[in-house]
């Protein structure tokens, strides 16, 4: 099988991506603070300023062929004052895809990112609680637990914790 094929996406890409995080908020809701009723009518204009940030935030997919199997985003904080985080969002691999390594990939080319972003000196990230594969990802990358948002989410009339964790990035 050739070695899947992570890249940063260009516009280009952006029906693929609409089409992938579409799947994903309707597949796992309570994984994502947004919504599949809030994105669904999003143009492709849309998405492409997601691939295209104002800033120097970015968008990353893996390929399996010429098939989009997952995504990550990773931004930077806008606030002057909180400018010198980023945050990891939209982390998603399509079901039959998982346990490929997929997801680690697009995370260290989201972490290497953030790592050439001018000044970031940490990523962070939530994760919902009950998230035990997202959870373990993302402590296999280095990521420690700084705190946890009881309630944080609700979908679907049930409420759901959301762990918060954070990388200091080495150098900054
Ligand atoms: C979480 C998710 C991104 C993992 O994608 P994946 O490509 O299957 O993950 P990988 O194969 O790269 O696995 C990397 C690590 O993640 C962890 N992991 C992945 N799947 C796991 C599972 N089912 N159970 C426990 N740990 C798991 C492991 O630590 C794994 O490392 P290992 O293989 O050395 O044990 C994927 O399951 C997914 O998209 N889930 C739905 C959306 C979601 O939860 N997104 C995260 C929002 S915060």
């Amino acid at each position: 099988m050739p070695s899947p094929l992570v890249r940063r996406l260009v516009p280009a890409d952006a029906a693929a991506l609409r089409q992938l995080r579409l799947d994903a908020l309707v597949e796992t809701p309570e994984s994502f603070g947004s919504s599949y009723e809030e994105e669904h009518t999003l143009t492709l204009e849309d998405i492409r300023a997601w691939i295209a940030p104002v800033d120097d935030g970015a968008m990353f997919g893996v390929f399996d062929g010429e098939a989009l199997a997952g995504i990550v985003g990773v931004a930077r904080q806008r606030k002057l004052k909180t400018r010198h985080k980023a945050h990891i969002w939209s982390m998603y691999v399509a079901p039959a895809q998982r346990g490929r390594g997929l997801a680690r990939l697009l995370m260290q080319a989201a972490i290497a990112h953030a790592g050439a972003m001018r000044g970031i000196r940490y990523v962070q990230l939530s994760v919902t609680s009950n998230n035990a594969a997202a959870t373990a990802l993302y402590a296999g990358l280095g990521f420690a637990e700084y705190g946890c948002e009881r309630e944080a989410l609700c979908v679907n009339g049930r409420f759901y914790d959301e762990t918060l964790m954070s990388l200091a990035l080495p150098g900054q």
